[in-house]
């Protein structure tokens, strides 16, 4: 009968190690190691598409690498944002619009579309809105002030920040408008200073489930798609929310040497802590990956 228990005990733990030989680590947790883009380190919520996998970032929150890789750029309906700063830590971003890079004549600006933030992922930091208008009439002679100095070639007239008393009129003489968040620091600008300002770029926070338990248990943090869930990779297998504490191999060592050094020596139970001594402790499974691989 005994005999017999140790047959399964040893059933059970060969069975195990077999299936840890198809995956000593877990390609997922490999898979979502951070990755540099302009010398940012990208990770959770955020991935870089065609880098990384989908799932180690949450739905929405994919970056572009340029060709050249010199920057990572978000794209927010409908415009593309070049990230300047990230803090993953108060979770928030500094960005400008990419339309400041593309090649332009002195003054003039490329189009920047009106920006439309899906609340439930990105919420704007302290911002103004700049106004930027086309298509104008006969300016009035308050109004030059916010010339943009572009002339002619479709690019915008006149900049004005949304508070300011002059922007409804405005908004009467120029028939095309788009609002532009700036991050507003001295008050307001001449319309010869919105190139300086749309450079400058605005803060944004993001809303995405918070990463720190997972990563300080030593996981990664993901997404699965199919199950639509937060998922924490770990070295061994992903878990719902933080990676699961091993045994130490030494206490289990410790416990195997009482137990031989006890007078009536069980054989089933010193199999059963040797078996749970490998399966539970993470030197036991790292060491059986070396022996087999
Ligand atoms: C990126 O992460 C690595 C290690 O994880 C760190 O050494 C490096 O300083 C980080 N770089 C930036 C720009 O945060
Ligand atoms: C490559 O990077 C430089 C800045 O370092 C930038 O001016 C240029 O536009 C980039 N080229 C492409 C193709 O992205
Ligand atoms: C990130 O944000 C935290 C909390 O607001 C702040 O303490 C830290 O200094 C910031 N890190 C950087 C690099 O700005
Ligand atoms: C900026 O404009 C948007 C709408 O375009 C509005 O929701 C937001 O409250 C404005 N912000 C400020 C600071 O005026
Ligand atoms: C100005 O208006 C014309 C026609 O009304 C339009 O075709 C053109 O695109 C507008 N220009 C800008 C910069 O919006
Ligand atoms: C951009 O938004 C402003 C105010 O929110 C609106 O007046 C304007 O028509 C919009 N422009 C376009 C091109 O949709
Ligand atoms: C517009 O807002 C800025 C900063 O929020 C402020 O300094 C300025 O006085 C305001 N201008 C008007 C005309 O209200």
């Amino acid at each position: 009968m005994s005999h017999f228990i140790v047959y399964i005990d040893l059933c059970i733990f060969t069975i195990f190690l077999l299936s840890q030989k198809a995956s000593c680590i877990d390609p997922q947790y490999v898979a979502c190691v951070p990755r540099h883009c302009g010398g940012h380190n990208i990770t959770y919520p955020f991935y870089i598409q065609g880098l990384q996998e989908p799932y180690c970032g949450y739905p929405g929150f994919q970056l572009s690498c340029t060709s050249n890789y010199t920057y990572p750029v978000l794209h927010i309906p409908d415009n593309d944002y070049i990230i300047q700063e990230i803090n993953y830590t108060s979770r928030s971003l500094r960005v400008y619009n990419a339309a400041v890079l593309s090649p332009h004549q002195s003054g003039c600006f490329p189009p920047v579309r009106n920006i439309s933030l899906e609340p439930d992922k990105f919420v704007f930091g302290s911002i103004s809105n700049l106004t930027l208008l086309s298509n104008c009439s006969e300016l009035p002679e308050e109004l030059l002030k916010y010339k943009t100095g572009c002339r002619g070639g479709g690019g915008w007239d006149l900049a004005v920040v949304a508070n300011d008393t002059d922007l409804s009129d405005a908004m009467g003489v120029c028939d095309t408008s788009t609002v532009a968040p700036v991050d507003l620091m001295h008050g307001n600008v001449g319309g010869g200073e919105y190139e300086e300002l749309l450079t400058r770029g605005f803060m944004l926070n993001w809303k995405a489930g918070d990463c720190t338990v997972c990563e300080n248990s030593g996981g990664r943090c993901g997404f699965e798609w199919k199950s639509y869930h937060f998922k924490c990779f770990c070295p061994d297998r992903p878990h719902a929310w933080r990676c699961r504490s091993r045994m130490s191999l030494s206490l289990c060592i410790s416990v195997y040497k009482i137990i031989l050094s006890s007078e009536n020596v069980n054989s089933i139970l010193m199999i059963r802590i040797l078996v749970a001594c490998t399966v539970y402790s993470d030197s036991g499974i790292t060491m059986f990956c070396h022996v087999v691989q």
